[in-house]
């Protein structure tokens, strides 16, 4: 069965069975990455161009290593070294790449809704690597392969989110996935981090941290984005350690052997301290190795669609 949809923009509305069968892709894909010779000829002969206008460490070398392995011709594109910084327009910059015959853009941005509108103006299929604010749907459909592959399910499982919920992409492209795929998801951090209404999409709010470790079997804690501005919504960074930190005195205080996901880069010390951040709780470095896997499904699954 191949996927409804030539784009992924977004896990918001994409059906249990298009997860499902990115999720069992990905299997295959993480079972070529354990060969000596990690490599596929799947896409020879196609190209990418990754179109990143916001820094990226995982998501742009997963991409990167992703399209490698499977033979693809992929193509680096860096705002600050283009012709944007001569006044070229972004509509302009889109054009021209695409003039050059390429079957799929991966894109990061800051301006929530830009992969929606690039699949506006070219042909090519359109994978979103991040928008503003909006969704980060390969970084859920990573988180969601690394639960599942740890614990065995995702169905019936209970998730909470925690952190700066209203600016964080990965926040709600996992709410729409998780949700979807039956999980019970919840969200925790400071009230003026919690959007309005958010219990509309099927979670519930906590606002206790240790009421959330009592009551979950993960928590995938958010990274505080201080380049956002998110100091502006708690008095200090000690007191949001403080009160929603992620240390090994709280988890053992609360006797629960949780998963412990995060999805990079970490504030060692605010959200999570070092302890927990290398402890034995924690699945960071395995959630980073299965992006690869899922990114490799991704392009897999849109790049034979074309
Ligand atoms: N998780 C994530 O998106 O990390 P990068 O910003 O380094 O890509």
């Amino acid at each position: 069965m191949p996927l409804t949809n030539r784009h992924l923009l977004g896990l918001q509305g994409i059906s249990k069975e298009d997860i499902q069968l990115i999720l069992d892709t990905t299997k295959t894909f993480r079972e070529v990455l354990e060969r000596p010779i990690k490599k596929v000829p799947t896409l020879q002969g196609k190209t990418v161009v990754n179109l990143f206008f916001e820094n990226s460490t995982r998501t742009r070398i997963s991409f990167e290593l992703a399209e490698r392995r499977l033979s693809a011709d992929s193509v680096n594109f860096s705002a600050s070294a283009s012709s944007v910084t001569k006044g070229e327009t972004f509509k302009d910059t889109i054009r021209n790449i695409e003039a050059m015959k390429v079957d799929m853009v991966v894109v990061r941005h800051s301006a929530a809704g830009t992969p929606q509108f690039l699949t506006r103006v070219c042909d090519a299929s359109i994978i979103n690597a991040g928008d503003g604010i909006h969704e980060h749907p390969t970084q859920a459909l990573l988180d969601m392969y690394s639960i599942k592959e740890k614990l065995g399910k995702l169905e019936g499982l209970k998730v909470c989110m925690v952190g700066d919920i209203a600016h964080s992409r990965v926040a709600l492209s996992n709410i729409y996935g998780l949700t979807t795929m039956g999980a019970k998801v919840s969200v925790c951090g400071p009230s003026t981090m919690i959007p309005r209404y958010i219990e509309e999409l099927g979670v519930d709010v906590i606002y206790d941290i240790d009421e959330a470790i009592q009551e979950n079997d993960v928590l995938n804690v958010l990274r505080i984005q201080l380049e956002r501005k998110a100091r502006e919504y708690f008095p200090s960074i000690r007191e949001y350690s403080k009160y929603f930190g992620i240390t090994e005195e709280r988890l053992e205080k609360n006797g629960k052997d949780i998963l412990i996901m995060h999805p990079g880069p970490i504030n060692r010390g605010v959200e999570l301290s070092s302890s927990v951040a290398d402890g034995l709780n924690q699945i960071i470095l395995q959630q980073v190795t299965n992006g690869v896997a899922v990114r490799m499904a991704i392009l897999y699954l849109l790049g034979t669609l074309n």
